[in-house]
């Protein structure tokens, strides 16, 4: 068999002449000052995804120079190569739509550049799954480093975590509680490090998720972002970059049913981003593994929540590093998960676990048998409405709103929730159900997180704090509420939600996982005999655009793109 290519002479381009290829790509990589002896060495590619924009990828430019150390500490030679990079505010009309460009750009520019291994540098919260989609397609040996977490603010005393204080200090300044001076103030101090939001938003649910699944050096999730230790950990990882690359230790050995069986459970114990499970859904697609919703749903019901952060606890990010970062949460769960599933140590998770420190003292961690919330975070809803399922991260809801039939109040996109959700003429009650519809991955498009439908301001100013808000969309990681969400099919591509008609009865039962349009079923076939698919609109016809409206899928395949994933061979978790 003939041996693989190695370094410099991997993925040669093509002049038909492979001696003439190396030679012409030697002399033009020696431009950049490099010896024979360095061009021998295993090549370690870094993708920099550092963006004047993106204000939680700032300290990658100095984890690429920590990275560089561990790699040549370790006999290779680190390459670092741009890759598109995604901040959650900057990304216009949302960053999931951009999720697998990045993910293309990644597969592409690893497999175009002979690198041998890849060190994968991403954090905000798209920038995870885009990175690992891409490095689980291209399948070189990869390996995930996080920028870290921010520290938190404080205001008036009182501790500060983006983005779940955005969302509660601007719902308190939308109902008229603090005014235009103090949320200007509250502004300047929500984000006061570099690093990625602070408490269990997607962030940092993709970082333990991803450390959970065998993709990150242990420790890694967790560790803010300004910390030395977080440098110490980048040098770690460019070390066992090179390891990686001479042990051929590529992502499908690594990414297997177990290791996303581990994944998900670690997700439900930490009360996690409801995104997780899109993300997860399309990691796990490139491999050909598919995430049965239905078996997440059921691992619910045995994997309680276990770590006390914001938004369903009281905690953030730098107390669960204090705590021991992601192996304590290991450590309880220990008998839930597959602890044989290798990970990038190429040691089992279990060694893992083994091998870290004794566990200490603490409270953001709490013991298995005394959780925060003793079902798992996020519930899978079906029924008529959701026939391809709906999503409820229930350990942030109102307990009592999790059984609730209501009066659907509807808007039709996004641009109708605006110009009405406030409008003092707006027919709508504590008790109703607000749904919004359009807002899908085909239908925003992009599936923006704009689940977090706001509490119509003359309620608001009533004092109602939460209210059923259902939606094709997705949600922050960061916010709360009882907020269904993914809605499965979406509305534009002719989902049950595209029928629903203000006045009607909904009823939401979470307990039985129900999601129910209380009209017969004669009348939603006449309704669906009027139903038009939503007009086209400026800019679909061309481009990136069009490619995403042609072949992004539904919520429960991940949201990526029908020709990037790979034929079902597998499910996770296993029945
Ligand atoms: Fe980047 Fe929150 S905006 S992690």
């Amino acid at each position: 068999m003939a041996k693989a290519k190695r370094g410099m002479r991997r993925g040669l381009t093509a002049y038909g002449d492979e001696e003439f290829s190396l030679f012409l790509r030697k002399a033009f990589i020696k431009a950049m000052g490099y010896s024979d002896d360095a061009l021998e060495r295993p090549i370690i590619g870094i993708t920099n995804t550092y963006s004047g924009f993106n204000a939680c990828h700032r300290t990658v430019p100095e984890l690429i120079e920590a990275v560089k150390r561990g790699i040549m500490l370790a006999g290779g030679l680190p390459v670092e190569f741009p890759t598109i990079t995604l901040h959650e505010a900057f990304a216009h009309p949302t960053s999931m739509f951009l999720r697998n460009l990045m993910a293309i750009d990644t597969e592409e520019m690893i497999r175009a550049q002979p690198m041998d291994a890849c060190v994968l540098i991403g954090g905000c919260d798209k920038t995870v799954p885009a990175l690992l989609m891409g490095a689980a397609s291209a399948n070189v040996p990869a390996i995930m480093l996080v920028t870290g977490p921010m520290l938190t603010g404080d205001h008036k005393g009182e501790r500060l975590g983006a983005c779940t204080d955005c969302r509660r200090f601007w719902a308190r300044f939308r109902a008229g509680e603090i005014d235009a001076q103090e949320i200007s103030a509250i502004e300047a101090k929500l984000a006061p490090t570099a690093g990625t939001c602070m408490v269990m938003g997607t962030a940092s649910t993709m970082a333990c998720v991803t450390e959970a699944l065998g993709m990150m050096l242990p420790g890694g999730a967790c560790i803010p972002a300004v910390m030395s230790e977080r440098m110490r950990n980048a040098e770690a990882t460019g070390a066992r970059a090179v390891a990686i690359a001479r042990e051929g230790l590529t992502p499908d050995k690594i990414m297997t049913p177990d290791a996303f069986e581990n994944a998900l459970t670690m997700l439900l114990a930490i009360g996690g981003s409801t995104n997780a499970i899109v993300h997860l859904a399309a990691m796990a697609g490139r491999l050909g593994i598919e995430i049965d919703l239905d078996a997440f749903d059921r691992m619910g019901s045995k994997t309680p929540v276990l770590v006390d952060l914001k938004p369903t606890g009281q905690h953030y990010m730098e107390d669960l590093e204090k705590a021991g970062g992601v192996v304590t949460i290991l450590r309880e769960l220990r008998p839930l998960l597959k602890t044989k599933a290798l990970t990038i140590t190429g040691k089992t998770l279990g060694q893992n676990i083994d091998a870290a420190l004794p566990a200490w003292k603490q409270d953001v961690v709490r013991p298995f048998k005394n959780p925060i919330f003793r079902n798992g975070g996020i519930a899978v809803l079906r029924g008529n409405l959701a026939p391809g399922g709906a999503i409820v991260k229930q350990s942030a809801a109102t307990p009592k709103l999790m059984q609730h039939e209501g009066r659907a109040v509807v808007f039709d996109s996004l641009e109708d929730m605006a110009a009405r959700i406030d409008s003092p003429a707006l027919d709508v009650a504590p008790d109703d159900i607000l749904v919004l519809r359009n807002a899908g991955p085909k239908g925003a498009p992009g599936m923006p997180e704009a689940g977090y439908l706001p509490i119509p301001k003359k309620l608001a100013q009533q004092g109602v704090k939460d209210m059923v808000r259902i939606s094709d969309a997705r949600m922050s990681g960061t916010a709360f509420g009882s907020i269904v969400l993914h809605i499965t099919p979406e509305a534009a591509v002719g989902g049950p939600l595209a029928l629903v008609k203000s006045g009607d009865r909904i009823r939401l039962d979470v307990a039985k996982r129900r999601l129910e349009l209380l009209v017969s079923d004669a009348e939603l076939a006449a309704r669906r005999k009027k139903w038009k698919a939503p007009k086209a609109r400026t800019g679909d016809e061309r481009g990136y655009r069009k490619l995403f409206l042609d072949t992004v899928q539904q919520a429960d395949r991940g949201c990526d793109f029908e020709f990037l994933t790979r034929p079902v061979t597998a499910r996770a978790p296993a029945k």
